[in-house]
């Protein structure tokens, strides 16, 4: 996919991954717009990159993302919507707040996703060549059960990949369906994990060789030994995820 004059939209793109992704974008010569709920972090953001376009938007909020909507329409649309907010906890599941977790990481990291994918589809359709982006994890594929809630919302999302591009890929051809899997990223959201990390950096730059050589799945780093080692070896695989110390 040629990169150079498509305008992306970066759901989170006020920290962490997406904020390390927008100079990447910037550089093949793209427009960028993020958004976030977090109005401070988004003016520090716009500070560093005064190209980029910011929205306020909470992306769990029907009424945000329709603004959103109206906004990114009335100033020229998109060519890619990079699906990258999402929320972790640590949590337990013999705890009562077990539900309150997992359905604001179901909301933030599935089903916003479904929403705002069938919102600027007809936008997308419309494109030469489009691409929905969608950061699932490792973890969609194995879970971590210190992260169990959080685990369950990327594998739903993963599974709701494969339905959509299979759905799509008749009927729009011009749009490419990619699923990112990054394993742990070193970012605010993963501060308390011990396990080996990988830079941000690296995420974004195979974000962008990916889009750049049509994948349709970006395994960042060690995530794809992952996939290969839970298709043939799963109770080891879950081991490894899952060692004696639960914060990895
Ligand atoms: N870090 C990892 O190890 C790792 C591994 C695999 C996959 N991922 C995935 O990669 C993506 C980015 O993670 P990250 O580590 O970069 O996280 P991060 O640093 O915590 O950034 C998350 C971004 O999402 C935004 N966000 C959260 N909830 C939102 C909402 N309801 N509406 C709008 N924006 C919202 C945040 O901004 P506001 O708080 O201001 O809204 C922030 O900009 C996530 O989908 C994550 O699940 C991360």
């Amino acid at each position: 996919m040629q990169l150079k004059d498509k305008t992306i939209l970066i759901t989170g793109g006020s920290s962490g991954i997406g904020l390390e992704s927008i100079k990447h974008f910037l550089t093949e010569g793209m427009k960028v717009i993020i958004c976030g709920r977090d109005g401070l972090k988004l003016q520090l953001a716009k500070s560093k990159f005064p190209s980029i376009a910011t929205i306020s938007c909470d992306i769990t909020k029907e009424e945000d993302v329709s603004l959103m909507h109206q906004l990114v329409m009335s100033s020229g649309g998109i060519d890619i919507l990079y699906h990258n907010a999402g929320v972790v906890s640590v949590n337990s599941l013999v705890e009562k707040t077990a539900i309150t977790i997992a359905t604001n990481e179901m909301e933030t990291n599935y089903l916003s996703a479904v929403r705002l994918t069938s919102l600027f589809l007809p936008e997308l359709a419309k494109r030469k060549e489009a691409a929905f982006v969608f950061t699932t994890s490792a973890v969609a594929y194995l879970p971590a059960a210190f992260i169990p809630t959080y685990s369950a919302s990327k594998a739903a999302l993963h599974s709701y990949v494969l339905s959509l591009r299979y759905q799509l890929r008749e009927l729009y051809k011009n749009i490419s369906v990619i699923e990112l899997i990054p394993p742990t990223v070193d970012t605010e959201a993963t501060k308390i994990f011990t396990s080996a990390k990988v830079s941000a950096e690296r995420v974004a730059k195979d974000v962008v060789n990916g889009l750049k050589n049509n994948r349709s799945t970006i395994h960042v780093s060690i995530a794809k030994s992952f996939s290969y080692l839970h298709r043939f070896f799963s109770s080891l695989a879950f081991s490894i995820v899952n060692p004696k110390n639960p914060i990895r």
